[in-house]
């Protein structure tokens, strides 16, 4: 039985009739211009339903508050279309759009509206995850930098802390709900209620119940989707449809080849509502001092997606996201305290756009669940017989077309044994055992699982079985096309039902087919792309038999023509078809040949250029295609580099007058014990970055210090803080708290001393318990005075100029922090440093500790019709122990700790890094040593270059 929504039930919208729309819905929203039509969202214990129609919901998740450049968000979302993937997946960070209480800010880089239609565009459905806490790896979990000062209870029924987060509601419900699929304004069919939440009590649920409240008050209509395993599955608060949350593997890359086993989702079936994972491990996030996203990468590769991903489609799950797909940036101050800038994650798409191994499993996996409609409506069937006891086949089958499902893999999801087996199946009626061919078996390499279609009727044919997996089919022109692949070099078998009178042509490639009783028999080896074509049926049937590396440059789009298959070129991100003109764009690379299957087409433009067409004159109405190739990129050294004093603020003689004296005598920190006055930088509206401290005393008199001692809270391991004393270095303390510091008796002046205090608020902690630890304090908690009463020593303080009554309106509230030369706007202008002077780097000479900031200018003439992606490396001999802020034409879009790690390389977004244009590239470093060196060699790092329909966006506009 189809379950209605509860707020159609109760008249929230009125439904008006769906209207018929052209194209595959199931493989996602068409692009279109055309006035909206209204639409409907349901869902029953299959699938979720669009207008009536089942979709599988392949699903990635993407941060546009982690790509800071508007113009490539439209990249992200084309990439993952061209993966199969129909569905994003996005937070919005309240505290990203609210600078201070009260003011939220929706424009630039933060323009949700924007965010919105580029989805829609691409032709991607939406699930809305405003939350309001999303965890998310980022500062506070998301909640406001000025929230870390109020006294209220995070995540709770708290009247205070609703009346704060209904504000932000208010402002972002309003924009999701004019982008619903539900009344046309877009393509958004979920709205994530909270995120990860397990308390479970009466005020728990009053919250959870409330957000729903408020959600629906604001005119979110779509279904209200869960993310927090079990709990809210029934009863008050319970959300329409749970979400799970599996990270099979966890967060600790180190050991990328070690396994844990998959786990069993079905279990987590719940009648009425499909199966679903909210979120589904894509990746995993790196802490500082970490292996590395590269072995992120490793751990959740191409055989996790294998393995893990088709598990669940063999649990029945009808809606997949992975977090994350494109992980992107935590550019500015937004990470946490435990992670560092890149937050590529190891997704399928890296954080410089470019592509990992399993993007293409991603899509191979995607073309087959988001094309094969029988697979949205399945019920688990008797397993298959296997003459291997160590493998394993879970079935599904759909009970109208009768096709079967056979997930064959190893029992113990961990296993690296090479295995291979033949298995019994039911065909027509009749079982047979699979490969029918005497001698040979289906190979399942260790991590691998194989999904076997039985009995699949699609366009006028009918798939009676194939060891090969399905990818995809689709009817184009009036043919029928099949695309089926295996490993390279292993053996393929495939049946069809065909016609008495057919013929058979071997297009390409090695294949041997058997004509018998109207079946046809096809034997190969995956090598490759080999083609088939079938005639003297109703259509002809075309079957594309590739190896996985072929599989990685056959791409599926769809236009109001119907579907169109492209094999060759690197992306392929949208086609439209016009009388008989194919224009297609995408990204081409070295390798320029391709074939195109498009609907009745004889000419093809890519890129908006007219390429050579030479039709293959078989049955196939293949257009074979030469594109064009990129030119190569040359990148300038990175040169011309000036240098001047970055911490004024040492010297004795330096003017504090104007910092804000600590005097605060209270604070709604959760940390304790604290100094009293309070030292906290959040308390004086300082939250991010550097926050300078100066302690003045006096030396004479009977209470002189003798020294100091700091309790110094950064977060934890990417954290330090330095001291001095009257411009004498005294000390820096990493990975740690708390720091003792002797004043020698020689440094201490009869009149005024001053101790010079440079701290760094590494991120505000998450919240994931509801225990307010966004609250734990930043910057010095405690100061004692050696010797001496702790008042001995007055503080001033100064961390972020104008504290948070001046964020950046562009840039936003994380960019900058405290240090001088940022509170100057140093990296806001360009043009010369001020009293910068000439420096090569790396610099070798002895430099005290303390901060120098480094200037240089790069003038970048890419090519325009290229999508070049490029970073900034840094390079250091041994034993350097500095840290950097880096800044490319203003925007923060990296730290780093040159004995900390692990990340040396910062991808720049296009539209931050000019491509055609001068750029000007600012690197603070805090040297936290004596000993030698200060930065050591930067320069630039090309990514990926392709020949695109992207081009190089000269702006983030
Ligand atoms: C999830 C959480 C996400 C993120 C993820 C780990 O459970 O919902 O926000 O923190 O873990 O990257």
């Amino acid at each position: 039985m189809k379950r209605r929504l509860k707020a159609e039930r109760r008249g929230w919208f009125n439904r008006v009739a769906a209207l018929a729309l052209v194209g595959a819905w199931a493989a996602g929203p068409q692009a279109t211009a055309a006035p909206a039509p209204s639409h409907e969202v349901t869902f029953d214990s299959h699938s979720f339903l669009i207008d009536g129609k089942r979709v599988y919901l392949w699903s990635g998740e993407f941060h546009p508050f982690r790509l800071p450049s508007p113009a490539l968000w439209s990249d992200v979302l084309q990439k993952m279309k061209a993966a199969g993937f129909n569905t994003v997946s996005i937070y919005f960070s309240w505290g990203y759009h609210s600078p201070r209480e009260g003011v939220y800010d929706f424009t630039g880089i933060r323009d949700i509206d924007r965010m919105l239609d580029a989805a829609r565009d691409a032709g991607m459905y939406v699930i809305a995850r405003p939350s309001p806490y999303i965890n998310a790896e980022v500062d506070s979990g998301g909640l406001p930098l000025w929230l870390t000062t109020k006294k209220l209870n995070n995540r709770s029924a708290d009247p205070e802390y609703l009346r704060y987060a209904d504000e932000w509601l208010t402002q972002v419900d309003r924009i999701i709900a004019r982008h619903q699929l539900v009344d046309g304004g877009g393509t958004v069919i979920g709205y994530q209620v909270e995120n990860e939440y397990y308390l479970n009590g009466d005020d728990s649920r009053t919250y959870m119940e409330h957000l729903k409240q408020k959600a629906r008050a604001d005119g979110i209509q779509v279904p209200l989707l869960g993310n927090h395993d079990g709990a809210y599955v029934e009863g008050k608060g319970a959300m329409e449809v749970s979400g799970w949350d599996f990270y099979p593997q966890g967060f600790d890359c180190s050991n990328p080849s070690v396994w844990k086993p998959a786990p069993d989702m079905a279990r987590s079936r719940k009648e009425g509502e499909p199966l679903f994972t909210a979120e589904f491990q894509g990746g995993a996030f790196d802490p500082w001092g970490g292996p590395g996203y590269g072995k992120c990468a490793e751990l959740i590769n191409d055989s996790f997606a294998n393995v893990f991903y088709k598990s669940n489609i063999a649990a029945g799950a009808t809606g997949q996201n992975f977090y994350m797909l494109y992980g992107g940036t935590s550019w500015g101050w937004q990470a946490i305290p435990q992670n560092y800038t890149s937050y590529d994650y190891g997704a399928a798409i890296t954080e410089a756009r470019q592509f990992e191994g399993k993007y293409y499993e991603d899509k191979r996996i995607g073309y087959f669940v988001t094309t094969t409609a029988p697979l949205m409506r399945t019920d688990p069937m008797p397993s298959a017989w296997l003459d291997d006891r160590g493998l394993i086949d879970i079935a599904r089958v759909n009970p109208e077309t009768g096709t079967q499902f056979h997930l064959i893999r190893h029992a113990d999801s961990t296993s690296t044994a090479q295995s291979s087996a033949r298995f019994s199946v039911t065909v027509d009626g009749q079982a047979i055992t699979l490969p029918q061919k005497a001698g040979t078996a289906l190979a399942i390499n260790g991590r691998q699982a194989k999904m076997i279609v039985v009995g699949y009727p699609f366009g006028a044919q009918h798939l009676r079985y194939s060891t090969s997996e399905v990818m995809t089919a689709a009817t184009i022109g009036g043919r029928d096309f099949v695309v089926l692949y295996g490993d390279r070099g292993t053996a393929g078998e495939t049946s069809f039902r065909v016609p008495a009178n057919a013929q058979v042509r071997v297009v390409r490639g090695a294949v041997h087919s058997d004509l018998k009783d109207g079946h046809l028999s096809l034997d190969y080896t995956h090598d490759g792309l080999a083609e088939v074509v079938v005639t003297g049926g109703e259509r002809p049937l075309v079957v594309l038999l590739a190896d996985r590396q072929a599989t990685e440059r056959i791409w599926r789009t769809e236009t109001a023509a119907g579907p169109v298959l492209m094999a060759g070129a690197h992306l392929l991100r949208s086609a439209t078809v016009t009388g008989k003109t194919l224009a297609l764009a995408g990204d081409s690379d070295t390798d320029k040949d391709a074939v195109v299957f498009g609907p009745g087409v004889t000419a093809v433009t890519w890129n908006g250029a007219s390429v050579p067409v030479t039709p293959s004159g078989a049955e196939d109405g293949a257009l074979a295609v030469t594109l064009p190739t990129p030119a190569p990129v040359t990148l300038p050294a990175l040169k011309d580099w000036q240098a001047r004093d970055g911490a004024p603020e040492i010297a004795p003689g330096f003017d504090d007058h104007a910092w804000r004296v600590a005097d605060l005598t209270t604070s709604n920190s959760i940390t304790n014990p604290l100094s009293h006055p309070v030292l906290l930088a959040d308390d004086y509206g300082f939250h991010t970055g550097n926050t300078w401290y100066r302690g003045h005393f006096s030396g004479a008199g009977a209470d002189v210090p003798r020294g100091v001692r700091l309790r110094v809270l950064s977060g934890a391991t990417g954290g330090a803080f330095s001291a001095w004393l009257n411009g004498h270095f005294l000390g820096s303390v990493q990975r740690g708290d708390d720091g003792t510091f002797p004043f020698p008796q020689g440094w201490i002046e009869k009149g005024d001393n001053v101790v010079s205090v440079l701290t760094v608020n590494m991120g505000h902690e998450e919240d994931y318990q509801s225990r307010n630890e966004n609250r734990t304090g930043r910057g010095i908690a405690y100061a004692s005075a050696l010797g001496a009463p702790d008042h001995a020593i007055s503080w001033r303080i100064q961390g972020h100029a104008g504290g948070e009554a001046a964020m950046d309106p562009v840039r936003g509230p994380y960019n900058e922090g405290g240090l001088f030369g940022e509170r100057e706007g140093w990296h806001l202008k360009p043009g010369a440093l001020p009293q910068g002077k000439p420096v090569t780097l790396p610099v070798g000479e002895q430099a005290p500790p303390g901060v120098t900031w480094y200037r240089t200018h790069v003038a970048l003439s890419l090519p325009k019709d290229q999508d070049t992606s490029l970073g900034v490396e840094f390079r250091d001999p041994p034993g350097r122990h500095y840290r950097a802020l880096l800044f490319v034409n203003g925007w923060q879009m990296g730290q780093y700790v040159s004995d900390i790690g692990p990340q040396h390389s910062f991808p720049i977004p296009n539209g931050v890094l000019l491509p055609q244009g001068d750029n000007t590239i600012d690197i603070a470093v805090w040297k936290t040593e004596e000993g030698p060196g200060g930065l050591g060699e930067v320069s630039l790092v090309n990514y990926g270059s392709y020949k695109s329909s992207m081009g190089a966006p000269s702006s983030r506009r």
